[in-house]
């Protein structure tokens, strides 16, 4: 059915094209109908509470993003509404950033959204988000933007989360999901949530990767084949480090980086590892869970990954 037949933006299931919006009217016309129809289709169907879950993204979707739909789907119940937001964000893109590169594909991204079940895409043009020109008051992320991504991308972190907690008023979802392959953004944005008292669940989802190790990305479209060999580099120095943890800490760190460095064309921007909840760097001794992560440029397209590593006792 085309979306202007379906203007109530729920429960289209898979294979139906999502009902697309591009202003806050039609956005809040299209949630306002899918709360008045969901608890009375909820009780009929017997599935469980029915949920609005949001996945929000900046478009150019790969199969990263249609997993989170995927689980989006599976959080919302069958009854439930899956928002998706695509909009390229402006206030996280730094000067010299690929602002105006970045890939965009609107009715592409429409297509693989109807295959995985989401019933409503917003998708504003930076003046419906920004109506009165650059926001002049932001969120913070505080010290966790200002560290790892952030020494690189001053600003980008509030940025994010700026958009993230407007987004969050605009859709007003009960769970958003975000992907463990931006383990820095998500950790900013459970921070976001707990120290803001926001009334949403935030569910993070393993990286998806392809069949070589590389961790899908937006960006990988600007890699050469011959970049793209090199950037296997990061998952494969993630991968060392992750088997050295019963080595400590520092064998981590050595293993990772002895595979950076034997690659050429590589420039990495950091490589650490840290604690998952206050991304502080942690001691030689440290034990237990931490994450490692990396930021490299391979040409002029930057790549970031990470990996959780569980550092055991050293054996002596
Ligand atoms: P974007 O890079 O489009 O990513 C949207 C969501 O998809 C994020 O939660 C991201 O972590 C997740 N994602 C990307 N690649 C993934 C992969 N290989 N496996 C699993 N999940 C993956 O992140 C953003 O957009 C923006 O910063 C946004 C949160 C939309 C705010 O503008």
């Amino acid at each position: 059915m085309p979306a202007a037949e379906r203007p109530e933006g729920g429960a289209a299931g898979a294979g139906a094209r999502p009902v697309v919006v591009h202003t806050r009217e039609a956005l809040r016309e299209a949630l306002v109908r899918w709360t008045m129809s969901a608890p009375i289709s909820s009780v009929a169907g017997g599935d469980g509470p029915a949920r609005r879950a949001v996945v929000m993204t900046m478009g150019a979707l790969h199969e990263g993003h249609l997993e989170l739909v995927r689980r989006a789907r599976a959080e919302a119940g069958a009854n439930g509404q899956v928002v998706v937001t695509i909009f390229v964000n402006p206030l996280q893109f730094g000067r010299g950033e690929d602002l105006a590169a970045y890939p965009r594909d609107l009715e592409g991204d429409v297509e693989k959204l109807a295959s995985v079940g989401a019933d409503l895409v917003f998708a504003p043009a930076p003046d419906v988000v920004y109506p009165y020109g650059d926001p002049i008051v932001r969120v913070s992320a505080g010290r966790i933007g200002e560290v790892l991504e952030g020494e690189f991308r001053p600003g980008h972190m509030d940025g994010v989360l700026t958009v993230v907690l407007k987004l969050l008023h605009l859709v007003r979802p009960d769970v958003a999901l975000f992907g463990q392959k931006d383990a820095q953004q998500l950790l900013a944005v459970r921070r976001m949530v707990a120290d803001l008292d926001l009334d949403v669940e935030i569910v993070g989802a393993p990286t998806v990767r392809d069949s070589d190790g590389l961790a899908l990305s937006s960006r990988n479209a600007y890699l050469s084949d011959e970049e793209r060999e090199r950037a296997l580099a990061l998952s494969r120095a993630l991968r060392a480090g992750a088997e050295a943890g019963a080595g400590g800490a520092a064998e981590v760190r050595r293993a990772a980086s002895e595979v950076l460095n034997a690659t050429e064309g590589v420039e990495v921007d950091y490589l650490a590892l840290v604690d998952p909840i206050t991304v502080d760097d942690v001691p030689d001794d440290h034990l237990g869970p931490a994450l490692l992560l990396v930021a490299a440029r391979v040409g002029t397209t930057r790549l970031i990954d990470n990996q959780a590593v569980e550092v055991s006792p050293q054996v002596t």
